[in-house]
């Protein structure tokens, strides 16, 4: 099992929209994927299913609960849902030895069931967060094409090369940009500008659309709601792009 986690120290860049619509790529190629919902705003759960779950994540990091009975199969998916309670897990968890690898050791007892799993982070660099990107494989950070849009990466960049060191592992990072407005001057004139800058900006980069906004009031991925729209085209050529450069 490869585990991604998208992840941005910024609001709003997409990671939710990602991870759901990465997730329905993947599975539409045959592959067994589960998605976690790292953020206590629930909105991965929410875009995918009205169901409420008493089993969570939450469950999991506080309270020592199998992993195994927190997965719930949500609209063709299986899910490991969000949990509000996870505003407090820090305060929980902060007496437990090995807090940062509770994620980390619940997910390799289920490595053998899954192809990928896909962890949709909060903006935040906290523990959770810090759990998540000590048990992945990769790091995924959508980005607005904007010339500041990255500003503030370093901290992310900083909390990983950390974990690297300690873990004694690399985890690669990929970026990408989204709500990409191709009508506005030049995108791809700041995709190219974000490559010089930084390393790891993927070619591939994912249209403004509001279909994809429209995705989750139906509880449905792009493929499912619009599958032949842009949407579905830009998220089809991040995940090949991803496969092809052996990322995931
Ligand atoms: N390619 C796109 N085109 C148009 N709208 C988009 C696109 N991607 C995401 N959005 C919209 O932008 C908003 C923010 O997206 P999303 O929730 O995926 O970001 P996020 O990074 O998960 O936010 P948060 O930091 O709050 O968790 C949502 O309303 C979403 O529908
Ligand atoms: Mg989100």
């Amino acid at each position: 099992m490869k585990v991604i986690s998208l992840i941005n120290q910024k609001g709003g860049t997409g990671k939710t929209t990602s991870a759901v619509n990465i997730a329905g790529r993947l599975k539409m190629l045959g592959k067994k994927v589960l998605l976690v919902d790292l953020d206590y705003q629930r909105n991965l759960t929410v875009s995918i299913t009205g169901e409420e779950f008493e089993n969570t994540i939450f469950n999991v990091m506080a309270n020592r609960v199998p992993i195994s009975e927190v997965i719930h199969n949500a609209n063709g998916f299986d899910l490991i849902p969000g949990d509000i309670k996870m505003r407090k897990l820090e305060k929980e968890i902060e007496d437990r030895v090995f807090k940062e690898l509770i994620l980390s050791k619940s997910l390799n007892k289920i490595k053998e069931n899954y192809d990928y799993c896909i962890i949709d982070c909060r903006p935040d660099m906290e523990l959770k967060e810090k759990n998540a990107l000590i048990a992945s494989d990769l790091i995924l950070v959508p980005t607005q094409p904007q010339l500041y849009s990255l500003e503030g990466l370093d901290i992310l960049q900083g909390f990983k090369e950390e974990i690297e060191l300690e873990m004694e592992k690399k985890i690669p990072l990929k970026i990408f940009c989204t709500m990409v407005n191709t009508r506005a001057n030049n995108p791809m004139e700041i995709i190219d500008y974000l490559k010089n800058e930084y390393e790891g900006v993927m070619d591939s980069f994912i249209r403004h659309t509001v279909k994809l906004q429209e995705a989750p009031n139906e509880r449905k991925t792009i493929f499912e709601s619009d599958p032949k729209g842009n949407g579905a085209k830009d998220y089809t050529q991040l995940v090949e792009e991803l496969m092809h450069g052996g990322w995931i």
